[in-house]
């Protein structure tokens, strides 16, 4: 078993320790807030993920993790260091290697024996070798340090099953000392692990992460076209879906992809071949059509009603995704700004994500108009004029049609993430309009009546 230090206790870094951790190996996770360190040592986790709580608990107290702020006593004698800091995005789309560059400073200055060093952390291609210069340049003790790409695949929400359970571990290495390490890190998770160089290891979390996203892009054109046509976009994927070189997963047509990988990362391989004199015109695509798909559906209500402005609208789903309290890229903070603009009266539901939400948009009037956050979605719906879906929550799915009928002032709802059938919302009375599919209109629409006054909805 090896003695492990964890450099960042973010969605990447923590999930690794602990993982690590349970596996057996003594890790010692490092963060440089103190208050977070505290909080994790009192066995609660930092972040939202099912089950990582119970297994920090577990190898806490089985002595086999453990944090600190003191990174000079966890890196000094640690077999190998991996580093899961942040690579955020700048503004022209490349990512921002700051952290990385302090925490390799750090190691550089506290390492006593052979180490090394394991970047998780999602970096342009070549930049390991950057770092093993960096480290080597500023080494202060007479010892050997090798860089090791080790790219991270877990989704949030899933994270230690992704992690326990996954597809593949890629070990990027420049030798066979660092290879042997990193595989008995690994092969007691009894998972597939691929040996490759250091850059190839850096470019399958991209090549990865930039198809995945050029998949939900491609459905996504692909059903605004279905609309177009007459076609159903759950239909042509299903049909899709047996072809094994297509496979069923990620294609799910809807306002777009968020978090916080998807966005940075086609951003960052675009901006990384233009460095080298490249246009990678897919994944350029990709991020357009995504651009465009986040205020599809803002922009059909648009036409649809004279104006958001004293209108009640229920916002279902603020974060990106189900099973997480991330908000980062997600459609709601595209929209929410949009619809308040126009004067929105907006009553947002979230089960997780409310208070991340109300950071940036407080509650009361915000603009022209006003945000309210509630806690059961039937008040969000209750006298509403307008429902906008951007989470496929549990909670939101077990609404029936005939609730929007029942509760809304006027049964209007666009649906961001395709979770009613069409037809069951045409016989329930609402209309209903979501990505890739006929749309519900209501029947005979002379439009729908406000405070008894007329039209809202534009014929
Ligand atoms: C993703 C990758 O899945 C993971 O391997 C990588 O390490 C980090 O990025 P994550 O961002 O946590 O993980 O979530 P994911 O479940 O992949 O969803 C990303 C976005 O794509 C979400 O906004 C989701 O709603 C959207 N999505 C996903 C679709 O719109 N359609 C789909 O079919 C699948």
């Amino acid at each position: 078993m090896y003695k492990i230090a964890v450099a960042g206790t973010g969605y990447v870094g923590l999930v690794a320790g602990v993982t690590f951790s349970e596996m057996g190996h003594q890790v010692t996770c490092v963060d440089i807030n103190e208050e977070k360190v505290a909080l994790m040592k009192t066995g609660v986790s930092p972040i939202y993920e099912e089950g990582l709580e119970e297994l920090m608990q577990k190898n806490y107290f089985l002595d086999r993790l453990s944090y600190t702020t003191d990174y000079n006593a966890a890196y000094k004698d640690a077999d190998a260091i991996f580093i899961g800091v942040g690579t955020p995005e700048r503004a022209d789309g490349s990512a921002d290697l700051t952290h990385i560059a302090t925490v390799a400073r750090q190691i550089a200055e506290s390492i006593k024996k052979d180490c090394l060093v394991v970047v998780k952390s999602t970096v342009p291609v070549g930049t390991n070798d950057k770092v093993e210069q960096f480290i080597q340049d500023f080494l202060v003790n007479d010892v050997q340090v090798e860089v090791a790409s080790n790219p991270e695949f877990l989704a949030q929400g899933s994270a230690v099953h992704d992690t326990l359970q996954a597809d593949r571990f890629i070990i990027g290495t420049e030798s066979d000392w660092a290879r042997d390490i990193l595989m008995g890190i690994y092969e007691p998770f009894g998972r597939p692990i691929v040996c490759v160089n250091r850059r190839s290891a850096e470019m399958i979390k991209y090549a990865s992460n930039d198809f995945l996203a050029l998949k939900i892009s491609y459905m996504n054109d692909i059903a605004n076209l279905c609309e177009l046509v007459g076609a159903d976009i759950q239909d042509v994927a299903e049909g899709m879906s047996f072809d094994d070189r297509i496979g069923g997963k990620f294609l799910n047509a809807g306002i777009g992809y968020g978090g916080s990988c998807f966005p940075k990362d086609t951003k960052a391989l675009t901006s990384l071949a233009r460095e080298n004199g490249y246009e990678l015109r897919t994944v350029q695509s990709a991020i357009s059509v995504n651009d465009d798909q986040k205020t599809k559906l803002y922009k059909e209500a648009n036409k649809r009603l004279i104006t958001f402005n004293g209108l009640k609208v229920a916002v279902l789903g603020l974060t990106f995704k189900p099973g997480t309290d991330d908000l980062r890229e997600a459609a709601s903070l595209v929209n929410v700004p949009l619809l308040l603009e126009q004067g929105a009266d907006i009553f947002a539901y979230d089960p997780v994500g409310a208070s991340n939400f109300a950071k940036r948009y407080p509650e009361g009037r915000s603009g022209k108009g006003a945000i309210t956050y509630v806690s059961n979605i039937e008040q969000a719906l209750d006298d509403a004029n307008v429902c906008f879906i951007f989470t496929e929550w549990n909670e939101v799915k077990v609404v029936v049609p005939d609730r929007y009928k029942e509760l809304m002032r006027t049964p209007l709802v666009y649906d961001g993430r395709n979770i009613y059938d069409v037809k069951e919302m045409e016989a329930a009375g609402v209309e209903y309009h979501s990505v890739g599919r006929r749309s519900s209109k209501f029947q005979g629409s002379k439009g729908v009546k406000k405070n008894g006054n007329s039209v809202l909805i534009k014929e």
